[in-house]
């Protein structure tokens, strides 16, 4: 086979597909109509169908992909069908032209096509990604290259995102996070906190939920500076490279896919580099509090009083609450250094979340509507789906402590449950009352199967979604 012709074509069909024949990259298929009836093809989002090609120097596959109502969560569903569809293949043409596309679109199909191929493997002789080259064939490429860009670029970071989840906790430790942020970020300003930083500078939370392990905690610190108006964008993420539960141990089951617990700060590195990317004009940074929770003779006791960053003193009642103490002390970094004009913070923070919304949807609180809005708008738009939560201020005694400012577990005695919701309020307790958003990504953070654009474990959740709103932010 020439080396310009791909393994596979695809042809993106809606519901009803035209039978008078359709083009497909410059020849005809005038037996398709009656190929897809016999195949009784509905073209429904994500329905693909493959029919061997026996021609000299052609393809050797054509492959039908429905894409329903053409709708940009219909075209992800698509992209994401023919990719999976596709892994055996090295390359790929996809005949877009028959479809009704704008930059949206084209943005989704290829988040869809680029989000199912990505892959992680530590086998001996494990197999590089089979799909190598994507064409897409559109009518207008030059109106839609920026859109590509655009979906490339976010691929890519979601990419980086799934890899740092993915990696197992034996490598994966705060310093190597920090190592790890420090690569994926190169050209940005990284520093990172080692121990004696953070016991000087006096951050209480992080070192406290660290010091159990043998592999001590680290502060990750990671600027962009696009210019624009000024504003600054602190993005939080949760950074805990392994949660035991610490001594409130976790039973074993639970902890089975504990190393995905720093999802959040995985999102907010990947989401840095996507906007360093896209060049956005803004100036955005990215805060990763990494520690390891580990019950140890040096482990933090239920019943301690920490100090936070900023001077906040806090009751550890349960250790396995451990994700609000690393973030109590970022969030109060934030606020205090940073002078953030908006804070969002992206944490696998609680069991509750998934329990309340299923596991794609993730729970965004906010103590400003305007940004809430902006970022359910993002989220829409990203195919990252969020609901929002309420910050019931009923709730906010059950975190009243006799001895210290706060009590990290909501108090059982007052039986007023909403567990992700009085986690919601601990943070609030440290934004200084700046606009601030909280996505608890407990339930997306990972998949536990290849679903659409979904891959089997880490899933990079919110590097789509933060990019998203930043980029309209910054527009
Ligand atoms: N990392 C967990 C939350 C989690 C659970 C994420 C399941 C993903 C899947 C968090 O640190 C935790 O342990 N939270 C506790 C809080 C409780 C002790 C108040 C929980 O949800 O049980
Ligand atoms: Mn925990
Ligand atoms: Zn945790």
């Amino acid at each position: 086979m020439a080396a310009d012709v791909p393994d596979a074509v695809v042809l993106a069909l809606p519901t009803q597909p035209a039978d008078d024949g359709v083009a497909v990259l410059g020849e005809s298929v005038p037996d398709l109509p009656e190929l897809l009836r016999r195949e009784s093809a509905k073209g429904e989002a994500g329905e693909v169908l493959a029919f061997p090609q026996a021609g000299e120097g052609g393809p050797e596959r054509l492959v039908a992909v429905g894409i329903g109502d053409g709708s940009p969560v219909a075209l992800r569903k698509a992209g994401a069908a023919v990719a999976r569809r596709a892994k055996s293949s090295a390359s790929l043409a996809v005949d877009l032209r028959g479809v009704a596309l704008d930059g949206d679109r084209l943005r989704a199909f290829t988040e869809g096509a680029l989000l199912a191929s990505y892959g992680y493997t530590r086998k001996q002789n494990g197999a590089p990604r089979a799909l190598q080259t994507v064409t897409l064939v559109v009518a207008d490429p030059a109106e839609l290259q920026p859109a590509l860009d655009r979906a490339v670029a976010i691929s890519r970071a979601t990419a980086a995102a799934r890899d740092l989840v993915n990696t197992p906790s034996l490598e994966k430790t705060p310093d190597w996070l920090g190592a790890s942020a420090a690569r994926l970020l190169d050209g940005l300003t990284v520093t990172v906190r080692d121990e004696a930083a953070l016991a000087r500078d006096g951050f209480g939370g992080i070192l406290a939920v660290g010091q159990g392990s043998t592999r001590p905690p680290r502060l990750i610190e990671a600027t962009y500076d696009g210019g624009g108006n000024g504003r600054h964008v602190v993005l939080v993420g949760k950074g805990i490279t392994f949660d035991t539960g610490g001594l409130s141990l976790k039973p074993s089951d639970s902890m089975v896919a504990m190393k995905t617990d720093m999802g959040g700060g995985a999102a907010v590195l990947g989401a840095l580099r996507a906007v360093a990317d896209l060049g956005l004009p803004i100036k955005v940074t990215a805060l990763v509090a990494a520690a390891e929770n580990m019950p140890s003779g040096t482990a933090q006791r239920p019943g301690d009083v920490i100090r936070h960053y900023g001077g906040r003193t806090v009751e550890v009642l349960n250790t396995d609450a451990e994700g609000r103490l690393v973030l109590a002390d970022a969030l109060a970094y934030a606020d205090r250094d940073l002078a953030a004009d908006v804070i969002v913070d992206v944490a696998t923070l609680t069991g509750a979340m998934p329990v309340a919304l299923g596991k794609r949807h993730a729970g965004l609180f906010a103590s400003d509507d305007v940004l809430a809005e902006q970022l359910l708008a993002a989220a829409e738009a990203s195919g990252e789906r969020a609901w929002r939560m309420p910050l019931v201020e009923d709730y906010r005694q059950a975190l009243d402590s006799p001895i210290a400012d706060l009590r990290n577990i909501g108090q059982p005695k007052l039986k007023l449950q909403g567990g992700s919701i009085t986690a919601a309020l601990f943070l609030r307790e440290f934004t200084g009352g700046r606009p601030w958003a909280h996505l608890d990504i407990a339930g997306p953070g990972r998949s536990d199967a290849d679903d659409d654009e979904l891959t089997k474990g880490g899933t990079g959740y919110g590097v789509r979604l933060l990019t998203r709103w930043l980029e309209a932010l910054s527009a």
